[in-house]
């Protein structure tokens, strides 16, 4: 459930290799999809490859992890944009299947909810792509968060919005509101690939590795799916044990 990888660009051309695979054997897939600066790579070669083979990707049905609240779709920061501008304007993607949370919304807890319904009315993603914050949270269920937890509004922590101020101008213009998919969402997931890189995110990852499965360390649940992989790059990889870094495999069982 571990492997290491020399840098991001070899996590990313992974991936990418794996999206393609199960588009190619299941097209209509439900995928559910991450942002930030982890995912650039990885839908940067996922195009290029898609592109190259011709894919078709219209009958795919993605559902995005979360959005900030109080940013609207065509809000340059906003993650709606983020996609568009990452991978969804460069496929001939079906709009109608694409989905993200509205942080407009005028009641964001019905909005929640109905995103959730959705997500299962759908069939749940088979593929779910995860980064990770420096403090260990996945979408935005911050430390702390009830494995329990479902699709909701979240504030967020004061690490998270100065770890997304560099998207930002600023720390102050970091909304402190979000959607998330909660815990229950992400783990209903077939298949889940969590992508760690940079030497940011070393401690972090040390952490996932001394630690058993605690809510104080949110990504340290991928340790209960029986279908979850934590791919990172030695530079994420660097606080590791030498017998962890040397051996990943060590890891695998
Ligand atoms: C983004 C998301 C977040 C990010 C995490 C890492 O949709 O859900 O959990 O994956 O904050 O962000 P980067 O990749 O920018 O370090």
């Amino acid at each position: 459930m571990f492997s290491i990888f020399p840098d991001a660009a070899s996590i990313a051309e992974c991936v990418s290799a794996t999206l393609i695979e199960k588009i190619e054997r299941k097209p209509e897939a439900v995928l559910g999809l991450a942002t930030g600066g982890t995912m650039e790579p990885v839908y940067a070669s996922f195009v290029a490859r898609a592109r190259e083979r011709r894919l078709d990707v219209s009958r795919l049905t993605s559902f995005n992890l979360d959005e900030y609240v109080g940013l609207d779709g065509e809000h340059p920061k906003s993650y709606s944009a983020y996609m568009r501008h990452h991978l969804f304007r460069h496929l001939r993607f079906d709009r109608s299947r694409l989905h993200l949370p509205d942080g407009l919304a005028p009641d964001l807890e019905a909005h929640s909810r109905e995103y959730s319904d959705r997500l299962r009315q759908c069939g749940d993603a088979d593929l779910q792509l995860l980064g990770v914050g420096g403090n260990g949270h996945i979408g935005f269920n911050e430390p702390g968060t009830p494995f329990d937890s479902r699709c909701r509004v979240v504030e967020l922590s004061e690490r998270t919005r100065l770890d997304n101020s560099r998207f930002f101008e600023g720390n102050a213009m970091v909304p402190t509101l979000a959607i998330t998919m909660g815990m229950v969402e992400i783990m209903q997931a077939r298949e889940i690939l969590l992508i760690a890189t940079g030497e940011a995110k070393a401690p972090i990852v040390a952490e996932w590795y001394r630690n058993e499965v605690t809510q104080a360390i949110p990504f340290t649940i991928l340790k209960r799916h029986p279908r979850a992989r934590v791919l990172v790059d030695e530079a994420a990889a660097s606080l590791l044990p030498d017998s962890v870094r040397y051996s990943p495999t060590a890891l695998s069982a």
